[in-house]
């Protein structure tokens, strides 16, 4: 490593405020600097260690799961996870060791063994060393989940990682290394690329009916403050309303990207090359702070806090042409929307605001067209395990289809359909936003995390050939999801 780089991380160490509880120093309003731009075009241009993308580890007969991380995402997937066969969960991770012990009694529940308790701020460190676990699974808030999957990868575990996978340019570039060195698959948990309306628009823009994409939008539309953000029972420790104050950006741009850059071939025949952001003043979060404050102190330190504008846009430019818009907004009254619109020269498909629907010319398909469609194009997966998956649940059942293709590829030894270049590119909108809005919308680069390998990287497998042979259990536990 050089000099440089050597400094670079522990600039970033220092800055970087892993655990931190507090409220940190607004120093990074601007996203990367020029210096960290820089970095990460000398690591670009020093080529790639080892194509991950397409990788098939040894077979792995039982996945033996750590999960960290036990609130309301990472307690869901415990119960989610007992259901699939050839998975034990061997260990489980919280801060709060009281979340640990839920946890287990979930176990219970579902007549499954105990896991090995670990807990206080350290004890994912020492999960990721354990020699009972393959995988690390977690669904701790944003700034653990790089430091969380390098410990796992260099303790020679998979890692598989909520949402967003990074924040930083170096946390993106560290986890590509990483990957690649170790040979461990690093996969982001991007759900959406398994609801049930994106699998249909990828297998039918994969069989042409689309024809050639042109432009697609994604989004995270999701009011949260009042019930989430600012709810003292909801994140653990405040932590995703810190996350709103002193950056300035989309700070969660892979619900809305993922399912798209997967339809557009996104580092398997096509990349992205640039963006440009824009981001609309903060009109909400102040004031609810300054509300709330007025009636309790708890609130007082939130109050005129440089929070993240509500509305940001952000339009991505593709290798071979192509757009992409994706928006993040979690502060304005609004219906929910990922919007999913995939335009080709042949069709459309559009999923909010409902209903989802297709087109082919002027007028969108009748509902029993649509019908027929779904028939016709639902992919092998949603055919082999959707009724199931909608039956576990979890977000209507594209949790459960996620988390049964992962284990099911790892006890087959099978490429993931999601690799550590998608977890970087499709995350790296989180830093390279704030970038663009610091600076008047000005384009941004984006980084090729394949280093050139997405000329020649497949598409996503959409097969099911080699796998499908894992299991889900029939227990019915006294409460559903
Ligand atoms: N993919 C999705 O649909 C989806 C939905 C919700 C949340 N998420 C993501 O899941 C993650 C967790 O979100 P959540 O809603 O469950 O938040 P949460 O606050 O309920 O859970 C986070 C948990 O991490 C624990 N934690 C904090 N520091 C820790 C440490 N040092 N060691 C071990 N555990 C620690 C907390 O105690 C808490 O239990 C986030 O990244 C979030 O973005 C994804």
């Amino acid at each position: 490593m050089d000099n440089n780089r050597r400094k670079f991380l522990r600039r970033l160490a220092i800055g970087g405020g892993v655990m931190a509880t507090g409220l940190p120093a607004w120093a990074n309003l601007t996203g990367p600097s020029d210096e960290q731009m820089d970095q990460s075009s000398a690591i670009e241009k020093q080529g790639q260690g080892f194509n991950m993308c397409g990788y098939a580890a040894p077979k792995l007969q039982t996945v033996r799961v750590g999960i960290i991380g036990l609130g309301m995402r990472g307690s869901d997937a415990v119960e989610r996870l007992s259901y699939i066969d050839g998975l034990e969960i061997t260990a489980l991770c919280d801060k709060y060791p009281d979340r640990v012990e839920a946890s287990q009694k979930t176990l219970e529940k579902m007549k499954r063994p105990r896991a090995k308790a670990f807990s206080g701020n350290e004890g994912w460190k020492a999960l990721c060393e354990s020699n009972e676990v393959d995988l690390v699974y977690t669904a701790t808030p944003w700034s653990m989940h790089t430091p969380v999957c390098l410990a796992a990868m260099r303790n020679g575990k998979h890692a598989a990682t909520e949402v967003p996978a990074g924040k930083t340019m170096d946390e993106l570039w560290e986890l590509v290394e990483t990957s690649e060195k170790t040979k461990q698959h690093c996969m982001m948990l991007e759900n959406c690329c398994y609801d049930f309306f994106e699998l249909l628009t990828l297998n039918m823009a994969r069989q042409g009916m689309l024809g050639e994409i042109v432009h697609a939008e994604g989004a995270y539309i999701h009011d949260l403050t009042k019930d989430w953000l600012f709810n003292k029972k909801a994140y653990a420790d405040m932590w995703r309303l810190k996350e709103n104050i002193g950056q300035n950006g989309n700070l969660y741009p892979t619900h809305g990207l993922g399912p798209i850059a997967q339809c557009m071939d996104i580092n398997r025949g096509d990349k992205f090359e640039h963006l440009v952001s824009m981001s609309t003043n903060d009109f909400t979060m102040n004031n609810l702070a300054k509300e709330l404050a007025a009636k309790d102190e708890f609130f007082k330190e939130y109050v005129d806090q440089p929070f993240r504008g509500n509305m940001n846009t952000t339009l991505i430019r593709s290798n071979k042409g192509k757009t992409i818009m994706v928006q993040h907004d979690v502060s304005t009254i609004r219906p929910y929307s990922r919007i999913h619109l995939v335009s080709g020269t042949k069709g459309v498909a559009q999923k909010w605001p409902g209903p989802q629907r297709v087109a082919f010319g002027h007028s969108w398909l009748k509902p029993e067209e649509l019908k027929q469609l779904e028939e016709k194009y639902a992919p092998p997966i949603v055919k082999h395990i959707g009724s199931i998956a909608k039956e576990v649940g979890g977000h209507g059942g594209m949790d459960f289809i996620m988390d049964w293709r992962l284990i099911d590829c790892l006890r087959n030894g099978l490429p993931l359909d999601q690799d550590v270049y998608d977890a970087a590119a499709w995350s790296s909108v989180f830093p390279l936003s704030q970038r663009s809005v610091a600076k008047k919308s000005r384009t941004i680069d984006i980084p090729d995390f394949t280093r050139g390998a997405w000329q020649l990287n497949k598409p996503v497998d959409l097969t099911l050939n080699g796998g499908a042979s894992t299991g889900v259990r029939n227990i019915k536990p006294d409460l559903k999801m």
